[in-house]
């Protein structure tokens, strides 16, 4: 299943935020959508999965256009959404979080025993079952909002900066899980101001400012380009680290990803 944007402006209100968007995210790719903060990318992020409607433009899923449609029926359809600060329970328990993403899926999908697997790979979740998750970290509170999207066997995962407030060693993790979900044969939508990160685990990227995609391409281009360098790679918590510290991380990722040992410490 694939996901194309075709000249997709939206907003709030009468003013567009979005102008004009192109974009496409083949099967089993991680395309990271990156910009500063207030550039667009949660707008678009809500206009993809139907938490907004378009002002002008056509989405299509596999060819059919989706953009009428309600989140419901685009979750049915494969499109999951974790938005940004994750949208947790506090007071509730993994258990509870994990069952309201439930309602709506189809476990007759190839990705429907993905949770399982994840679960079993990442198993600080099914350690902390029963423990409520106002007492996690953040990171474990962004590996439940993900895991609470997998519940809906998506084909299509849209994650809004899931590395917002994160350590370096908790980031490598969560884009080990989405690296690991990827090579599941999931699509990925990775929203992050965190470029370096993203651009390390991401296929392709397309920069997003002011609405508009200023730049597109491979991620390791992208990542070698100068003036992506200067403008993005200065923002996020590996950006700012030391590059001993970065080297170590992309050491961190490569075991939890390729590596049999699973994450890493
Ligand atoms: N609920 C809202 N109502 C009106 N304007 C909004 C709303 N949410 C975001 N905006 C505006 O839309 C623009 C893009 O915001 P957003 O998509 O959240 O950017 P990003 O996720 O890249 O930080 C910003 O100018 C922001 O102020
Ligand atoms: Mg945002």
């Amino acid at each position: 299943m694939s996901l194309e944007l075709r000249n997709v402006s939206a907003g709030y209100g009468t003013g567009a935020v979005l102008h004009d968007i192109s974009l496409r995210v083949a099967p089993g790719e991680i395309v990271t959508l990156i910009g500063a903060n207030g550039a667009g990318k949660s707008t678009l992020a809500k206009t993809i999965s139907g938490l907004m409607t378009p002002m002008s433009g056509e989405i299509l899923w596999d060819g059919v256009p989706i953009h009428a449609l309600p989140t419901a029926l685009r979750l049915q359809r494969g499109i999951a959404h974790v938005p940004e600060g994750r949208q947790l329970f506090a007071g509730m328990r993994v258990e509870e979080n994990l069952a309201l993403g439930a309602s709506i899926c189809d476990q007759g999908r190839p990705g429907a025993g993905v949770l399982e697997e994840a679960l079993r790979l990442f198993p600080v979740l099914a350690e902390r079952m029963a423990d409520t998750a106002g007492n996690f970290s953040g990171g474990q509170q962004q590996m439940l909002a993900i895991a609470r999207g997998l519940r809906a066997s998506p084909r299509l995962l849209i994650l809004d900066e899931p590395s917002l407030g994160l350590s370096p060693k908790l980031v490598a993790e969560i884009f080990a899980l989405i690296r690991f979900l990827r090579d599941r044969g999931l699509s990925i939508l990775l929203a992050e101001q965190n470029a370096r990160a993203a651009l390390a685990v991401a296929d392709r990227g397309a920069v997003i400012e002011n609405g508009r995609i200023v730049m597109e391409g491979p991620a390791a281009v992208l990542l070698h380009a100068p003036d992506i360098a200067e403008r993005y790679l200065g923002v996020g918590v590996a950006a700012t680290a030391d590059s001993g510290e970065v080297t170590r991380m992309a050491a961190r990722l490569r075991a939890c990803v390729w590596g049999d040992a699973g994450v890493a410490g």
